[in-house]
């Protein structure tokens, strides 16, 4: 197990390990969750969706006005010295914050610098084709209705697995229902198929994931139909198959919803299909 002490970062300009990195307690990050991030995935040193995820960071920087003086070439650079072609399955962790002021205040500073924060962590390989698959409950969404940007302040996903977690269901996913119709889970998106038909919901406050649009890439080359549509509660339960997607648990089969198994109640043959094109995919890299 490694130390997690010694994993190599990249703080406000300089290389170093993550024990090396001292934040401010005034930094707006820690203070008011003024700032965003992405996760990065790397497969032996060779990262998936980078330019993807670059670009989802800098819209989030956008749209919450906060002026980063690093292209995403300047990113990428920095993220490799970061990684190993040793190790199997790495991440990089990107965080912004809106910097250090004297005075804590909730109107932007005037004259801060942006905090910038990149570090790499190993993990295990998430899940392999003869994968069980897990289970899901429906929860009300108490997010807010910015989910586009991806922001640090993530309390209304914490709290949907800390419900999981007091419901004695802690491995298991929530469904967030927003309006009647589900639209995400905490911290991936949603597809579902019914009679050869896939459906995954718009773009319409939920993170535009680097995963989900793989997926929809994959899905076209494979010649399957697609709607964008975020389904009910009861189209779900009736779903042929259920799966989940984020770049570190990749798909994730969904195989029982309220107790009530999905399809046959095991990973089905679209998600098969898929995850093995994905696999492909990432051995490309
Ligand atoms: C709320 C939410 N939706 C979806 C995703 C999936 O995004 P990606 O595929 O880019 O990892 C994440 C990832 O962290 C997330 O937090």
């Amino acid at each position: 197990m490694l130390d997690d002490k010694s994993l190599p970062a990249f703080y406000n300009g300089d290389f170093m390990t993550l024990s090396q990195v001292s934040i401010s307690p005034m930094d707006r990050g820690f203070l008011f969750g003024d700032s965003v991030y992405e996760v990065v995935p790397a497969f032996h040193g060779q990262l998936l969706g980078a330019h993807e995820h670059l670009q989802r960071l800098m819209q989030s920087l956008a749209k919450i006005d906060l002026n980063l003086p690093y292209s995403i070439n300047d990113l990428m650079s920095v993220c490799q010295p970061l990684l190993s072609e040793q190790q199997a399955c790495e991440l990089v962790y990107i965080q912004v914050t809106r910097g250090v002021e004297a005075i804590r205040k909730h109107r932007f500073p005037v004259t801060a610098e942006p905090t910038i924060l990149l570090y790499s962590q190993p993990y295990d390989v998430p899940f392999a084709l003869d994968y069980q698959g897990s289970h899901a409950y429906f929860q009300e969404d108490l997010r807010w209705q910015k989910c586009d940007i991806k922001s640090t302040s993530l309390m209304g996903n914490i709290l949907a697995y800390q419900q999981l977690y007091q419901q004695g269901h802690e491995n298991d996913e929530a469904l967030l229902v927003r309006d009647g119709l589900v639209v995400e889970a905490p911290s991936s998106n949603l597809f579902m198929a019914k009679d050869m038909v896939i459906y995954t919901p718009p773009l319409n406050n939920i993170l535009t994931g680097v995963t989900r649009d793989l997926v929809i890439k994959l899905i076209h080359e494979a010649s399957l139909e697609l709607e964008e549509i975020a389904p009910t509660k009861e189209m779900l339960l009736d779903a042929d198959e259920v799966w989940l997607t984020n770049s570190i648990e990749e798909l994730k089969p969904i195989i029982a919803i309220e107790g009530k198994n999905i399809g046959s109640g095991k990973p089905g043959p679209i998600w098969q299909q898929l995850f093995t094109a994905y696999q492909e995919l990432k051995s490309q890299k």
